[in-house]
């Protein structure tokens, strides 16, 4: 059985993918009670230590608004860790997989146009350009690794966007939201993306992977459609990124097209309209629970 290593464990990516792994692979969990992948000398000895036959990273410095002000942590572990790992695996001979960003993009393009993976990537803030340098240097240094660019994610584990709603919907439901109605993406189910991981190791692909849900919505949609999906009442009204600023900007319509996972007929990844309901429906009863006791 090969030894799967996971760096981010605990995170809402990571958790899931611990949990679909564990029978399919002798499974090393690793989080930052572990290590820190941003030292590279913790990072190699636990390479060193495990020795696995593949690296799924999914630790990441993902608070994108505190990146700007803090771009030397951000860096280390979003670049850094990445270039340790790639080094590692290109001389055991072992396989990466990457998860990176749509925030690589400046989302410049016009709606409905989408990303593809050769198009050309312009961060528009340091969360974006460190997940840009850790694809880089990924590839500047292996040939063996997989790295899927995903977008909006949200899972049963940690902090998120539509937790977040929740959370204020239900601790004020008299108070008026407002909620940004002109940036574009598509949100993305942890629980579908570790399928799709499973997916291309499976097929032992390699290369670079758009790897997000079908169709897009505003973060706006994507907070109602959630609420009335776990039948909450809420006042949210639309509002404008220039009414809610932000340290890091955002790019207004980063939606991406897993061209690469369909030509390769590898694509998992339903409508996200769809994954939504079925998350909403799953987790209601723990998510309710969850974000009453801990307003
Ligand atoms: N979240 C999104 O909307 C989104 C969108 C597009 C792409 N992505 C990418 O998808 C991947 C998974 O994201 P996610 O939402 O699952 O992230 P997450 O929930 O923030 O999980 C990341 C995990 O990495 C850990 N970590 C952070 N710094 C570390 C360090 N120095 N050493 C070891 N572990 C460290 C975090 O620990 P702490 O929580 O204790 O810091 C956390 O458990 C990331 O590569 C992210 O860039 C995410």
């Amino acid at each position: 059985m090969d030894t799967l290593l996971i760096f981010g464990a605990a995170g809402q990516l990571g958790a899931e993918c611990a949990a679909l792994f564990r029978d399919r692979f002798r499974l090393v969990p690793l989080d930052l009670a572990d290590l820190d992948v941003g030292d590279p000398g913790q990072c190699r000895a636990a390479l060193e230590l495990h020795r696995p036959d593949i690296v799924l990273n999914c630790a990441a410095y993902t608070r994108v608004d505190d990146a700007e002000s803090r771009p030397a942590l951000a860096r280390a572990v979003n670049a850094v860790a990445p270039g340790v790992m790639a080094e590692w695996t290109e001389t055991r001979q072992a396989m990466l997989v990457h998860i990176s960003t749509d925030f690589v993009f400046d989302g410049a393009k016009p709606p409905p146009d989408m990303y593809v993976e050769d198009d050309q990537p312009n961060p528009l803030s340091v969360y974006g350009q460190t997940k840009l340098e850790g694809e880089k240097a990924i590839r500047e240094r292996t040939g063996r690794f997989a790295i899927l660019r995903t977008a909006w994610l949200y899972g049963r584990t940690g902090a998120n966007f539509p937790k977040t709603m929740l959370r204020l919907a239900q601790a004020q439901p008299e108070r008026t939201l407002r909620v940004v109605n002109d940036q574009l993406g598509s949100p993305t189910c942890a629980w579908r993306l570790a399928r799709q991981i499973a997916r291309v190791l499976e097929a032992r692909a390699t290369g670079l992977f758009h790897a997000s849900s079908d169709g897009a919505c505003t973060w706006h949609d994507f907070a109602c459609a959630f609420l009335d999906a776990m039948d909450i009442p809420h006042r949210i009204v639309p509002c404008s990124t220039a009414d809610y600023p932000t340290p890091a900007r955002r790019p207004p319509n980063s939606v991406l097209r897993n061209r690469a996972l369909q030509e390769a007929g590898l694509d998992l990844m339903p409508d996200w309209r769809e994954d939504m309901a079925a998350f909403a429906q799953r987790h209601r009863e723990a998510i309710l629970e969850e974000t009453r006791s801990n307003p």
